[in-house]
């Protein structure tokens, strides 16, 4: 960890901003005598789930790609149509709808990422076939038919974006080889270099024709190369077939066979429950897509892994029983997520009838045994040999994944009763969300602990702090399984990670109820991204961890043993209503448009700016969106139309055209602008307070969605069944995330292809709205709290932990007051994370420039005062009994 300089003085509340005054201190009481609920040990954990290729070429360090040429073998009951895989007709199982679900599937590159070179006049060409497989869970191979070998012939293989060697580290090298008669020559294995260069090579005597052979090697690397190749050259003509090239290397995690640095980085967040195998994948886009855990343990090659619904070929090389082993490796339990019956409803949720459910309750009953059953059950016998005889600590079956409905709650019933039964010391997870009326609800007959998500932007996450305070008890425990600001601006920044850090907070203090919770997805190959936010990056031969990485780490590095009454007098941040003013559209329906004119600007007792377009529209900077001048108006129109096969040719939605009127800062002003629109599609904003296009305020007269689609009734070429009634709301746009202040006043008349002057007034935090010269209200503006505290207490270090989270762009001044404590040691530490924006992350060239840094301190009393870093998440551990 960083060693910090000593930054916590007051005259870092001297740090000017635009908007903004210094903040007048909040108070923050620990009442030490006051202890609040237990936290629980096993609180925070991990969520793994190949996704973003998080297994091969990942945790599971595989270095070459598409190794046993399964990656375009398409998943059992799916056809191949159009470039599409698509799904049995089936009804789903959330609305008894076939939904037809199809997915895109390249079929064009069965070999993707094997290339053939030929050199000189050779030739040569290479298909991957099926007839005389070398394991039937592996039914593809690659023949190589060598015609004319008369310069040479290679087959290349990239790995992972470069195979990663590193120098004097021992690399496990094999392939399996069927060569037929005609083929006489050698197979020369190579490692290629950045630079063409041969690094390493091992030749192989072709043995045994017409059977499948395996050869291998032992490889020590000389030099280091990100960026290798594996080269495959044959020597003479003829036709071989190539299958199941593996390299790896020989030293890993605690020599279980994971990537070392990226198991150590996960090691390091403590994690006391790992989950697996998901996620969605649990579930897969039809039943059969679904990962079957058996399927995953044993010889590698035994294992036919499958195209799962992340658009890949899941190898299952990081299956149940590596799964099992990693948790025991570093001190974590178990939680798997078994198949309740049910298909991904947003994919094609087909789901298996009652009568048919024997597998999934078999299969559920078979892991639990695989993992605790003792030698003599069978699949405590398999688990034995396959290396492990003792039980691994599996603490968590949860049941299903994101599934909800009656269905689910019949399938739940069967396969809770018979998980229970047999072994009752499983905690058994439900997948519902936070619903007041469970169990009642979807018939489900007892729920030990529910499962909600929260993928939400910054605003959610710093104004949901509370969201379980006043939930009842009793009733279920709860897992949040998944959470992440992952929308938005916010999405991967430090802003965001403090966004969590604060709902973190609300997790500690209602650990009572919320007993786990884990953080997803969680890693991605930075080459492979499919999910927008993910806690850890990687790719073949680095990994870091992002800002809410060191947020996870540091709660989980600081978990009191029992939360402390906190209270946090806040004292909200000066911040004053000031900037530039302008005007914006959000132009969804096609042929439509929105216009603007008599933009005006009063302040004080004068008009400041009167717009006169076209004549000047150099005061005007167009943020985006097609503005033209028409009739002596700025007029915006929908974005051009969709490539075809995009949309359905419609017109693209455009969101946000911001118009900013230059020069002009406003604070306390009236802006008034005459708008005409001709689609209730289309939404009017004024914007004001701007200080840049991520931070402002925004009076709006939102379009609607309508009832019926483009063209159905109600939709955008239905005139007459518009409706013209609309409500005027306020948000605020901070960091880019967007904050709702709240409505106006009454709904009022707004007609279309009418001019109909729209009127905004700030006063202080008052802001008012007219329509057509009549007031419709005023609404008081309410910044959201960003900064946030919560305390405990560690009883074998006798130490008051209090985190204080700051998601300012301002120091957080505060004064603390310890209660009811005797013996406050002056010196104790402080770890903070911080930044110089909320927009910054680590990246592979600053892997820590958002990580936490630690201090001594010796200004420790029961009655001190503190100021927080802008965009920070600290923790102090004050010595005190
Ligand atoms: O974490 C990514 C996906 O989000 C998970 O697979 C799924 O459970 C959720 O919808």
């Amino acid at each position: 960890m960083k060693k910090l300089n000593l930054f916590f003085t007051a005259l870092l509340a001297a740090i000017p901003f635009f908007g903004y005054s210094q903040q007048k201190a909040s108070l923050i009481s620990v009442d030490v005598a006051r202890q609040g609920v237990e936290i629980p040990e096993g609180l925070w954990g991990i969520f793994y789930e190949e996704i973003n290729r998080a297994g091969d070429g990942g945790l599971f360090p595989e270095m070459i790609y598409n190794m046993g040429f399964e990656e375009k073998n398409i998943p059992a009951t799916t056809t191949f149509e159009d470039g599409n895989i698509v799904a049995p007709a089936k009804p789903n199982y959330g609305n008894s709808q076939v939904r037809n679900f199809r997915f895109r599937f390249n079929a064009d590159e069965p070999a993707e990422g094997w290339t053939l070179e030929l050199n000189g006049a050779s030739n040569a060409e290479m298909k991957v076939v099926t007839d005389n497989p070398l394991h039937k869970a592996n039914p593809h191979s690659l023949e190589i038919n060598l015609a004319n070998n008369k310069g040479g012939v290679s087959l290349i293989n990239k790995g992972f974006e470069g195979i990663s060697l590193e120098k004097g580290e021992p690399y496990d090298f094999f392939f399996y080889l069927r060569a037929d008669k005609s083929f006489k020559g050698k197979v020369t294995a190579s490692l290629i270099g950045a630079a063409g260069n041969v690094i390493t090579t091992n030749e192989f005597k072709v043995s045994k024709k017409g059977e499948w052979i395996k050869y291998s090697a032992l490889i020590t690397a000389p030099v280091t190369d990100n960026q290798a190749k594996l080269e495959l050259s044959f020597t003479s003509a003829g036709k071989v077939w190539l299958d199941y090239v593996s390299l790896m290397p020989k030293n890993t995690f605690m020599n279980h066979g994971l990537r070392k640095d990226i198991a150590q980085t996960l090691a390091s967040m403590k994690p006391k429950f790992i989950r697996w195998p998901g996620g969605c994948i649990v579930e897969g886009f039809t039943m059969e897509n679904r990962v079957n855990w058996k399927e995953t343990i044993g010889e590698r090659i035994s294992r036919p892994g499958q195209f799962d619904i992340w658009g890949y070929h899941n190898t299952y090389n990081f299956g149940y029983h590596e799964f099992l082993q990693y948790c025991e490796d570093i001190g974590a339990v178990g939680m798997f997520v078994c198949n309740a019956g049910l298909s991904c409803s947003v994919r094609n949720g087909d789901y298996y009838e009652m009568g048919e459910m024997g597998t999934i309750v078999q299969d559920a009953l078979d892991a639990i045994e695989y993992a605790l059953g003792d030698v003599s059950t069978k699949w405590g016998a398999e688990r034995a040999r396959n290396g492990h005889p003792k039980p691994f600590p599996l603490k968590y079956v949860e049941i299903g994944n994101e599934n909800g409905g009656p269905l689910y709650g019949e399938r739940y019933n069967l396969i809770y009763k018979a998980l229970d039964e047999k072994y009752p010391q499983i905690t058994y997870i439900n997948t519902n969300g936070l619903e007041e009326n469970l169990p009642d609800y979807y018939d489900a007959d007892k729920i030990e602990m529910i499962d909600p998500h929260y993928y939400n932007n910054p605003e959610f996450f710093f104004s949901n702090t509370t969201l379980y305070d006043n939930v009842a008890r009793g009733k279920w425990d709860v897992y949040i399984g998944e959470y992440a600001c992952n929308s938005n601006v916010g999405t991967g920044t430090l802003y965001g990670a403090l966004s969590e850090a604060a709902f973190m907070t609300g997790i500690e203090r209602n650990s009572d109820l919320v007993k786990i919770a884990s953080y997803a997805p969680l890693l991605e190959n930075v080459n492979y991204r499919q999910w927008p936010t993910n806690l850890i990056r990687f790719k073949n031969d680095a990994v870091f961890g992002r800002s809410s990485y060191y947020v996870q780490k540091m709660f989980s590095d600081n978990r009191p043993d029992v939360n402390l009454a906190t209270t946090l007098d806040w004292v909200a941040p000066e911040e004053k209503i000031a900037g530039q003013v302008g005007f914006d559209a959000m132009a969804f329906s096609p042929n439509s448009q929105v216009m603007f004119k008599d933009f005006t600007v009063s302040a004080g007792t004068g008009v400041l700016y009167k717009s006169d377009f076209p004549t000047d529209t150099a005061n005007w900077t167009i943020e985006s969106g097609d503005w033209q001048v028409i009739d002596n108006a700025y007029t915006l129109k929908p974005a051009e139309m969709r490539p075809p096969g995009q949309g359905g040719g419609q017109r693209r939605f455009r969101w946000g055209n911001p118009m900013i009127l230059e020069e002009k800062q406003v604070e306390d002003c009236a802006v008034s602008v005459s708008v005409k629109r001709d689609s209730v599609f289309n939404g009017i904003n004024i914007r004001f307070g701007v200080t840049d296009e991520n931070n402002y305020y925004q009076l709006s007269i939102g379009g609607t969605r309508g009832r019926g689609g483009f063209g159905g009734p109600g939709g955008p070429g239905d005139r007459q069944n518009q409706p013209t009634t609309f409500t005027a709301s306020v948000v605020r746009v901070s960091n880019g995330g967007m904050i709702r202040v709240g409505n106006i006043g009454q709904p009022f008349e707004f007609g279309l292809d009418k001019w109909h002057d729209v009127k905004l007034t700030v006063n202080g935090k008052q802001i008012g709205c007219s329509i057509d010269g009549v007031i419709i209200g005023e609404i008081e503006y309410k910044p959201l709290q960003k900064q946030y505290a919560i305390a405990g207490y560690d009883k074998a270090a006798k130490e008051v932990v209090i985190k204080v989270v700051n998601g300012e762009s301002t120091p957080f001044a505060t004064s603390f007051n310890l209660q009811n404590v005797s013996n406050v040691n002056p010196a104790g530490k402080i770890t903070t994370l911080f930044s110089a924006s909320g927009q910054d992350d680590n990246s592979f060239e600053e892997p820590t420039k958002v990580s936490p840094g630690e201090a001594d301190y010796t200004g420790f009393k029961p009655a001190f005062d503190m100021t927080f870093e802008p965009y920070s998440f600290t923790i102090l551990r004050i010595k005190a009994e």
